[in-house]
């Protein structure tokens, strides 16, 4: 049991990751807040079952769990879903964020709301509840946040440009908030999974490519339970990856090489030194998806 009685919100908990992480967490003994807004993977058609089954399993397995088909998107639902762990359960220990929606296009095709959906469910979602759980933690002087983002969002792919950013920007928030509770003993920690579920059994050509390594959602569970428990208590600000039997960590982004002029650069000055001192650090997804880098330019122009 190494969640006992702690009291954990678990978003997105009525299906694939989040659903296997909310089970998982109610067997190592804690109480559990199963948010799902019960919607389709593109964000629609939302019902309050998907929370309620999962609720409904962990009961009938002797643990202690409500249901709240709350959308996180909504501000004000933040405090709502809280507000509901203490008014249930007392207090809150940890914040499990994992509900998400897909809405694939390329950039160029892209329509305003498919970037603004998916920008607000995860990005602003995770904003909505960190934003009243860091409020109790702050004042409890404990707590574990996990947020959820993708190698999409550290690696880029290239159909799914909002939700790269949104996952991007997830790893930012993620960082800001360790360095802004550390002090309270809050842990924030973030994690790319990598599982088949309805969300990404449906992906075709480079974002299925990605996913050859996927396992189930049962495997990314552990790893949370794990940061949630007061083992983890000293771990903080950190990137993973699990997949299947696999879990790493990433690297921070990092200065690779530097160059210093004794002036102000100059573009012309830049472009002398640059193959040779300042150059680029490849994406690995161009080779990894076979994709190809742009030529060198054959005239003053670029073509
Ligand atoms: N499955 C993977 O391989 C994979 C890879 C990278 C990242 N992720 C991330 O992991 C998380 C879970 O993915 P999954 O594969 O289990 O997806 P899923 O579609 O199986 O489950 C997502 C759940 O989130 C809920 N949800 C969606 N919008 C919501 C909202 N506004 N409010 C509350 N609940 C909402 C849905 O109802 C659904 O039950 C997502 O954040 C996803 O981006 C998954």
């Amino acid at each position: 049991m190494m969640v006992k009685d702690k009291v954990a919100i678990v978003t997105g908990a009525g299906r694939g990751i989040g659903r296997a992480i909310a089970l998982l967490m109610a067997e190592h003994g804690a109480k559990v807040v199963v948010c799902d807004y019960g919607v389709s993977v593109n964000g629609s058609e939302p019902s309050s079952g998907p929370a309620e089954a999962v609720v409904k399993e962990i009961k009938e397995k002797g643990g202690e769990a409500i249901a709240i088909a709350d959308d996180v998107s909504n501000f004000e639902a933040g405090r709502r879903i809280v507000q509901a762990a203490l008014d249930t359960f007392g207090r809150l220990d940890c914040l499990v964020q994992v509900a998400g929606i897909l809405r694939e296009r390329m950039i160029f095709n892209m329509a305003e709301d498919e970037w603004d959906d998916v920008i607000r469910v995860h990005l602003k979602g995770h904003f909505n509840l960190m934003k009243f759980a860091t409020g109790i933690m702050r004042q409890q002087g404990s707590g574990s946040i996990i947020t959820f983002t993708s190698v999409a969002g550290l690696e880029g792919s290239p159909g799914q440009p909002n939700y790269c950013a949104a996952k991007a920007g997830i790893v930012g928030l993620t960082c800001s908030t360790a360095l802004a509770m550390s002090k309270y003993n809050v842990t924030v920690n973030c994690i790319a999974p990598s599982a088949i579920t309805r969300m990404t059994g449906r992906l075709a050509g480079p974002a299925a490519q990605a996913m050859t390594d996927a396992g189930e959602p049962e495997d990314i569970a552990p790893l949370v339970v794990f940061l949630c428990s007061e083992q983890a208590r000293h771990v903080t600000g950190q990137v993973y990856t699990a997949e299947g039997y696999k879990i790493a960590i990433w690297s921070h982004p990092r200065e690779i090489r530097t160059v210093s002029n004794h002036e102000r650069w100059t573009p012309e000055r830049i472009a002398e030194i640059f193959e040779n001192q300042l150059g680029q650090d490849e994406l690995s997804r161009f080779k990894r998806l076979d994709i190809p880098l742009p030529g060198r330019a054959t005239s003053e122009f670029g073509n």
